[in-house]
C-alpha cells in the first residue's frame, strides 16, 4: 500500500512547560499515525512549537533573555518530553525556521496583493501595561481582566484578513461535509456560536510589540501568531519554497486533532485562509476534549501530580499512555486523578494484562519444562473467531478515531483469555498423560491471543509487544498488521524465557502519600 497520511497535532505555544493535558493532544496523534504506519500507510506526522507572540516576548524578558535564546531553550525541553512519552514524530515544526517565515511573508503579501489582506484601522480596549487589546465582554468589571486595571480605547493602524467574505463558503463547506468536523457536537457549535452570528475580519498584525514575524512591505507590523501558526501546516511541507514535493504529497491533511478550544480556529479562520490561497481544505479536524483535574482547567499550581516527566518515571511511559487514551473516552472531557491512573495499572495492565503473558509463561515451565514439545496441531477455532472479531472490531474503531473504545476492545480479549484459561482449567489437562496434546494446544493459542494482543496494543503502549514477545522468545517481526488477522502465525515449538513481571504492581496508599508529598 502506498497511501499517504498526513495527521498534525496543534504546534504548541512555547511559554510554558507543558503538561499531562498537552501530552494527552500528543500521545493521541502519535498512537493514531502509529496505526496508520502499522497499516501501511505513508504517514506523516507534524508536531512543534509556536514559537512567536507578545507573551513569549514578554515571559522571555522576565527571564532576562532575548526571546529566540528564551524558545530555544524550551524547545529543548519539549522534544526530552517528546522522547519521554515516546512520540514517534516525523516532522518538528518550529515558526522561527528561516523556511517558515520567508514563507509566511510570501503568504502576506500575496493575499496583501490579491485584496484578502488589506490595511486598515484596529480600534479596541487597550491595557497599556499588558500591551493587550480585549474587547468589551472580556473586561471584567469594565477594567482589564488580566491586570484589573483601566483600559483605553485606542486605535492602531493594523491589517486585516477578509474573513467575513467566506462566511457563506465556509458554512457550505461544513454542510456539505459532514465529516469535516468531529464529533458532531463541535460542528454544531461552529454553525450556531460562530457562523450563523456571522463572521468579522480578523485583525492579522500587531504593532505593539516586535516578536513576530515582520510584514516585510511594511517593518512597524508583525504578524498575528495565529495567523503565522496556522500556516506551520504547509510551510513545514515546503509550501512556497523551492522544493514543494512533500506538499504535493501530502496536503490536504488527513486529520488535524485538536482539542476543542482551538476548533474554531482550524474550522473557520484556517479553512478562509486556505479558500483565499485557492487550496484544498484539510480532510477532517478532530476536536477532543480536556484533560480536567477536579472537573478544571489543569495549571501548574498543581505541581507534581500532573508533571508528566514525574508519572513516567514513577510508572512508565507505556502505562501513562495507556491511561490517557483509555480512561477519558475520546471526544469528550475526562478528569485525571493519580488514583484512577493507580487503579488502571493494577487492574487493566498487572491483573489482566500481565497476568496473562506470566500464567501462559508459567505454564509452558511448569508442564513443559520451557518449550512446547512435538504435537499435533489444532486449529482453536472458538479462539481463532473471537480473535479476528476483535481485530475487525478494533479496526473499525480506530478508522474512526474512536481510541478509547478501540483499547477497551482489546481489553475485552485479554479477560476473555484469563477466564478462558479457567475455563479449561489445564493444570486438570496436565495430570493426564493423554491430554499431553490437547494442553500444548492450548498453550499455543494463548501464546497466539498474546501476539495479537500486541500487535493492537502496539500504537496505545510501543515498548509493550516486544517485551511480551521476548518472554516467548520473539522477536518484534511478529508485530506486523499483515498478521493481525491470522491465527497460527507462530512457529509452533514455543519456548518461554523466566521473564521479570510486565508491569510491578503499585501500592497505592504509600504512592498517593509520596507523590502529594
Ligand atoms: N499554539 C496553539 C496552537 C496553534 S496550532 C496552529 C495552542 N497551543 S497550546 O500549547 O496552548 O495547546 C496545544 C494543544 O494542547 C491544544 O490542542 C490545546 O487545546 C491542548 N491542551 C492544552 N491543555 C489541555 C488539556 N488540559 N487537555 C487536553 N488538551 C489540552 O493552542
Amino acid at each position: 500500500m502506498n497511501k499517504n497520511f498526513y495527521i498534525t497535532t496543534p504546534i504548541y505555544f512555547c511559554n510554558s512547560n507543558l503538561h499531562i493535558g498537552h501530552c494527552y493532544t500528543t500521545v493521541a496523534a502519535d498512537t493514531l499515525a502509529r496505526f496508520k504506519k502499522l497499516q501501511g500507510y505513508n504517514v506523516k506526522f507534524l508536531t512543534g512549537t509556536d514559537e512567536h507572540g507578545q507573551k513569549i516576548e514578554r515571559i522571555a524578558r522576565q527571564n532576562n533573555m532575548q526571546p529566540k535564546d528564551y524558545v530555544d531553550s524550551i524547545v529543548v525541553w519539549i522534544k526530552n518530553l517528546w522522547k519521554i512519552m515516546n512520540i514517534d514524530y516525523d516532522i518538528f515544526m518550529r515558526t522561527t525556521n528561516d523556511n517558515h517565515v520567508r514563507a509566511l511573508q510570501k503568504i502576506f503579501k500575496k493575499l496583501y496583493d490579491s485584496g484578502d489582506i488589506y490595511k486598515s484601522e484596529y480600534e479596541g480596549l487597550y491595557c497599556t501595561p499588558c500591551e493587550t487589546f480585549f474587547t468589551e465582554h472580556q473586561l471584567v468589571n469594565g477594567k482589564c481582566p488580566d491586570c484589573g486595571r483601566d483600559v483605553e480605547k485606542i486605535k492602531e493602524s493594523a491589517y486585516f484578513f477578509r474573513l467575513s467574505k467566506y462566511q457563506d463558503r465556509i458554512m457550505k463547506f461544513i454542510e456539505d461535509n459532514p465529516d469535516f468536523i468531529e464529533p458532531e457536537s463541535r460542528r454544531n457549535e461552529m454553525i450556531n456560536n460562530f457562523l450563523k452570528p456571522g463572521l468579522e475580519d480578523l485583525c492579522v498584525s500587531r504593532t505593539s510589540f516586535k516578536w513576530g514575524i515582520p510584514v516585510d512591505f511594511d517593518n512597524e507590523h508583525v504578524i498575528y501568531v495565529w495567523f503565522d501558526a496556522l500556516l506551520n501546516y504547509v510551510t513545514a511541507l515546503g509550501f512556497m519554497s523551492d522544493d514543494n514535493s512533500e506538499y504535493q504529497k501530502f496536503w490536504p491533511a488527513d486529520l488535524h486533532l485538536v482539542a476543542k478550544e482551538i476548533v474554531r480556529f482550524h474550522t473557520i479562520i484556517w479553512p478562509a485562509i486556505l479558500m483565499a490561497l485557492d487550496m484544498p481544505l484539510p480532510k477532517k479536524v478532530f476536536g477532543h476534549g480536556w484533560v480536567t483535574i477536579d472537573g478544571g482547567k489543569i495549571s501548574k499550581s498543581k505541581g507534581n501530580v500532573v508533571d508528566p516527566q514525574i508519572l513516567v518515571e514513577r510508572y512508565g511511559t507505556d502505562a501513562l499512555r495507556y491511561y490517557l487514551m483509555r480512561e477519558i473516552s475520546f471526544g469528550q472531557d475526562g478528569n485525571f486523578t493519580n488514583e484512577a491512573l493507580i487503579k488502571r495499572i493494577n487492574f487493566d495492565l498487572v491483573n489482566d494484562l500481565g497476568n496473562l503473558v506470566s500464567r501462559t509463561n508459567g505454564m509452558i515451565q511448569k508442564y513443559f519444562g520451557g518449550q512446547l514439545p512435538d504435537y499435533i496441531y489444532e486449529k482453536n477455532a472458538r479462539l481463532e473467531k473471537i480473535s479476528l472479531d476483535t481485530v475487525n472490531s478494533y479496526e473499525n474503531l480506530m478508522n474512526h478515531y474512536k481510541l478509547s473504545d478501540a483499547i477497551t476492545e482489546v481489553f475485552s480479549l485479554v479477560s476473555f483469555a484469563n477466564k478462558y484459561i479457567d475455563e479449561i482449567k489445564p493444570w486438570a489437562l496436565a495430570k493426564d498423560e493423554t491430554k499431553k496434546n490437547e494442553l500444548a494446544n492450548f498453550l499455543y493459542s494463548l501464546t497466539e491471543i498474546l501476539r495479537i494482543i500486541s500487535i493492537l496494543i502496539y500504537p496505545f503502549m510501543p515498548s509493550t509487544p516486544q517485551k511480551i514477545l521476548a518472554q516467548f522468545n520473539f522477536d518484534a517481526q511478529y508485530i506486523n498488521w499483515d498478521d493481525a488477522k491470522k491465527f497460527g502465525v507462530l512457529p509452533k515449538n514455543i519456548r518461554a524465557i523466566k521473564s521479570d513481571l510486565l508491569f510491578p504492581r503499585i501500592d497505592m496508599e504509600k504512592e498517593l502519600n509520596e507523590i502529594r508529598g
